[in-house]
Formats: structure tokens, C-alpha cells, sequence
């Protein structure tokens, strides 16, 4: 069993992401201005940094703006669908969790995949390293869930948790371990090494549609421990290694031979008359001998 210690977040991380307030009084106080609270996301980047490389996590508050992330929520609904019946993805059980639940794996949706690709410069901005990314999973959590503390393979050396969207609106925070772990080659992500009767300090961070915790997934012990409060709680997880560190060959998650192939675009010998087999225009030439 673990003993967990409520610790809080330190004042000058709080002060400088902006959460010494209250998120209802930053939202009251952005709808006083008349405008959406803007963040500069350069500063934001430098911070994140120093709270990274200092705390092996850091709060990347609106990494997604809030309308972006209920647009991704939704797209993954008309991708994979929404029920035990027409459900696409995986309907599964990890690890962690006691329950099914949705999810789904980057590599079998290019929707999915592309979201990964494209915070690779976004996570090389914001850890000065030439990351390249590894794995993502998409899941829906149900009421009463918890993802029970845990640590991550190598894959998650850079691990981004995004909260997507909760059916109730109420936050279900994340759990990163103040202390960081030794990393160990051998590890799945069972966590099993962890020794009964430790205690660790452990912080829950609150998280907003949009919000993600950045964190060294091998080091940091995570997961989230309360009960999920509403219906249902979605969220996107992303994986990165440095590609010059000793976790490199996780890249791609070991799937090179099929991510990493050569594309070909071949053109006919001869343009045909038609742009489209559907009635598309026909070239100008046959156009204009019409007008005759
Ligand atoms: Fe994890």
C-alpha cells in the first residue's frame, strides 16, 4: 500500500502559471476585460522549462485552447463513435484502470497520429532537446474510474496528459510524485517495482479542457487517484524520447518499418479530358472549342 502525502504547488509555479487565483476568478476577471485571457506562450514555454528541468513536470495551462480541445473530443466521436456498439477504437481494460473504457491508439487512425506528429516541435520548444515522438492513446474514462498510480516504459521520457473534455464539467485533477525514480530498462508499465510501505509526496494537479501536465512519465510516479466525479472524463496521452538520449529506438514506437516509408505520387502518361471521373471542369482547350 502506498501512503500518500498531500503536498502544495510552490508559490512562485503557482504565481507564474497564473493559478495563485481561483479558476473561477480568472475566468470572471477575463470576461471583465471583454476579451479571452491571453498567454504568452514564449514566457509560458520558458517556464514550463525551468519547471520541468527542476520538478520533472510542469502545467502547460491551455495547451489546447478549450474550444480546440472540445473540436478534437468531438472529432474523435465522428471517427470512432460513441458507444459499446459502434465503437471503433479499443474497448479495453488496461492496466490501471478496473473498468472498460474507450480508447484508441495513434497508429491505427491517421487523425490520432497526426495530432502527434505535430506537438513534436511544440515539446522540442518547450525541452531545448530534438525530441521525436513515440506513442499517444485516446480514453474515456466512466464515473468512478480511477487510473491507479503508476509509472511509464521508457516510450513516455517526455509525457503529455491532455484533459480533453469531463461530461459534468468538474475537474478531475492528475497525480505527479514530487520525487522522481530510477528509470529501469526491464520496466513495463506496471509499476511493479515500487516497494510496499513508501511513502511519496504527491501533488494533484487540477486540470481545465485544455489544460495538459507535461512530466517525465519514467520517473514520475502518476496516475489519478480520486474517483472520476462525472459521467464520463476524456483525455489524450502523448509520448516523446530525445532522440539522442538512451531511449531513442522507442521513436515511432518500434513501428518504423510501417510509419517510416517512402511515399510516391505518379501521374499519368497523358492528362485525360476531365479533371474527375465525377464531372469535373474540362481543360480550358476543349472549353473554348465549345464557345465556337
Ligand atoms: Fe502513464
Amino acid at each position: 500500500m502506498l501512503d500518500l502525502i498531500y503536498v502544495t504547488i510552490k508559490a512562485e509555479t503557482r504565481r507564474a502559471l497564473g493559478l495563485d487565483k481561483p479558476a473561477s476568478t480568472r475566468k470572471m476577471m477575463d470576461n471583465q476585460r471583454g476579451r479571452i485571457f491571453m498567454y504568452d506562450r514564449l514566457k509560458q514555454l520558458e517556464v514550463l522549462r525551468e519547471s520541468f528541468e527542476n520538478n520533472g513536470w510542469a502545467l502547460a495551462h491551455q495547451l489546447f485552447p478549450a474550444e480546440v480541445a472540445q473540436a478534437v473530443l468531438h472529432g474523435f466521436q465522428r471517427e470512432l463513435g460513441n458507444t459499446r456498439e459502434s465503437y471503433k477504437g479499443i474497448w479495453a481494460k488496461g492496466p490501471f484502470t478496473d473498468n472498460f473504457c474507450f480508447e484508441s491508439y495513434a497508429y491505427n487512425n491517421a487523425y490520432h497520429g497526426a495530432i502527434l506528429w505535430t506537438l513534436t516541435p511544440y515539446m522540442q520548444a518547450m525541452s531545448g532537446k530534438e525530441l521525436l515522438p513515440t506513442t499517444s492513446y485516446f480514453r474515456v474514462y466512466r464515473k468512478g474510474d480511477v487510473c491507479k498510480l503508476h509509472m511509464d516504459r521508457p516510450a513516455a521520457e517526455y509525457a503529455i496528459s491532455l484533459t480533453l473534455g469531463y461530461s459534468d464539467g468538474i475537474n478531475w485533477p492528475l497525480w505527479v510524485s514530487e520525487d522522481s525514480f530510477e528509470a529501469r530498462e526491464d520496466r513495463d508499465s506496471q509499476a511493479a517495482h515500487i516497494p510496499d510501505d513508501s511513502q511519496f509526496g504527491m501533488l494533484r494537479v487540477p486540470m481545465e479542457p485544455g489544460d495538459a501536465v507535461i512530466y517525465d512519465g519514467v520517473q514520475r510516479l502518476h496516475g489519478r487517484n480520486d474517483p472520476n466525479p462525472n459521467r464520463w472524463s476524456a483525455h489524450l496521452f502523448f509520448d516523446f524520447v530525445d532522440r539522442n538520449g538512451p531511449y531513442a529506438k522507442e521513436a515511432f514506437d518500434n513501428r518504423t518499418d510501417h510509419v517510416l516509408r517512402e511515399s510516391d505520387f505518379i501521374f499519368p502518361d497523358k492528362d485525360g479530358p476531365k479533371r474527375n471521373a465525377k464531372g469535373g471542369l474540362k481543360p480550358l482547350s476543349e472549353r473554348r472549342k465549345k464557345k465556337k
